[in-house]
């Protein structure tokens, strides 16, 4: 996400410094309401000139339908560490924008209709102090990919948030206080690809159902540093993941059905807290699986370390970017 920034700042940069009619209106906005004197309940945004990116640099305590006056679209819209406590229901009512980053704030809950009937492709609610997202706060979003929650304080996995999400295929809630992942925790889930990262969470616990009613058929799933201590494979029945990431947990067995043969990993990542026994019958599950073992130490038979790529996070919109990214260089050059 920094990474995110940092580029289109630079982006923005070169695009005012160098040229000016290729891509028109590329550029950002800081927007700073002291010098608007507005108060709080009226629109804040109502730039004219177009802009490309807005960045609210100023305390903005609530998101509100009728805080955008704008008559073109955004790419990007930016609220971070604007203290903001409450974004309300259908806030970006009128407004098209393409991201949404809201970080560094205090909003304790997400709540029901946020975010819904919007072209939204990517939104980012990081680091804001989270410990609700309510049923049907991302609802009907036809564009949506990406939905970031890092870094609050979330307890559980609402899967009923995400209502209607064609195009969803990366959740992101590294770094929250999830305990455990319930039954049909990816049921709304209708892309083929599909990532859920919980690395970093408290998670001791996997509903044998957590992926019953998931479309998904090449699911990445993140659950290093979590306190799992023993994990049942009849989660994984039924279905294909193309990458498990089990490491920095403390699991010692495998526990459930290891005949059952209907599903299909293509990686897994785990690290070896096994006995003699329980790694035998690791060794002997993965084998007959076909799946590809990675990071575990085995005293036993051979040792893979790290032979697969690292998994790209934020994978369709940084290449939305590069592909934007390299139209406009096209322009330039052309014009
Ligand atoms: C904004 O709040 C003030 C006082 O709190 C109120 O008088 C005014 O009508 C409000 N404006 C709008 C547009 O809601
Ligand atoms: C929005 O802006 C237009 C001018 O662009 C103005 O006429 C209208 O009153 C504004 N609406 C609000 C709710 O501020
Ligand atoms: C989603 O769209 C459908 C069809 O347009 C509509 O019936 C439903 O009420 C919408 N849901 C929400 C939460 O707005
Ligand atoms: C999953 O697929 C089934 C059958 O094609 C369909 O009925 C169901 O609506 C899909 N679920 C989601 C969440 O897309
Ligand atoms: C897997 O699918 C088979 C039929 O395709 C069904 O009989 C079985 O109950 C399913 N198992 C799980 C764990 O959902
Ligand atoms: C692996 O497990 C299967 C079934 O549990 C068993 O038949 C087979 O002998 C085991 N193979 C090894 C090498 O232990
Ligand atoms: C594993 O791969 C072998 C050889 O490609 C294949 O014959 C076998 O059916 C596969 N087993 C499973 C469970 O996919």
């Amino acid at each position: 996400m920094f990474v995110y920034i940092i580029r289109t700042l630079i982006f923005c940069h070169l695009q005012t410094s160098f040229l000016f009619q290729a891509c028109t209106s590329i550029n950002y906005i800081t927007l700073n309401n002291e010098m608007n004197r507005k108060s709080q309940n009226e629109s804040i945004i109502l730039t004219l000139e177009p802009a490309v990116t807005i960045i609210v640099d100023d305390k903005v305590a609530k998101l509100f339908d009728g805080l955008f006056n704008l008559s073109y679209p955004l790419r990007s819209l930016q609220f971070i560490n604007t203290y903001t406590v409450e974004i309300e229901p259908d806030f970006l009512n009128g407004q098209e924008v393409d991201s949404i980053i809201i970080q560094e704030n205090n909003i304790k809950v997400i709540q029901t209709y946020t975010f819904r009937n919007h072209k939204l492709t990517f939104i980012d609610l990081s680091r804001n102090g989270i410990q609700v997202v309510e049923n049907l706060a991302f609802a009907n979003l036809s564009n949506l990919e990406v939905i970031y929650l890092a870094e609050n304080e979330l307890t559980t996995l609402n899967s009923k948030a995400y209502e209607n999400l064609p195009r969803f295929e990366e959740l992101v809630l590294v770094k929250n206080c999830i305990t455990q992942l319930g039954p049909s925790s990816l049921d709304f889930s209708q892309t083929r690809d599909f990532m859920l990262s919980l690395s970093h969470n408290r998670i001791t616990n996997i509903a044998e159902d957590a992926f019953k009613g998931s479309n998904a058929t090449d699911i990445h799933l993140f659950l290093e540093n979590n306190l799992l201590q023993q994990i049942s494979v009849n989660i994984f029945h039924n279905h294909s993941f193309l990458e498990v990431r089990l490491k920095g947990n403390k699991i010692r067995k495998l526990t459930g059905n290891l005949e059952v043969q209907n599903f299909k990993i293509l990686i897994l990542r785990i690290d070896n807290n096994f006995d003699k026994q329980n790694l035998r019958s690791l060794l002997n599950w993965t084998f007959r699986n076909n799946i590809t073992l990675l990071d575990c130490e085995t005293s036993v038979g051979t040792n893979i370390n790290n032979l697969a790529q690292p998994v790209q996070l934020q994978k369709g919109f940084s290449i939305n970017f590069e592909i934007f990214f390299v139209i406009c260089f096209g322009w330039i050059v052309v014009t």
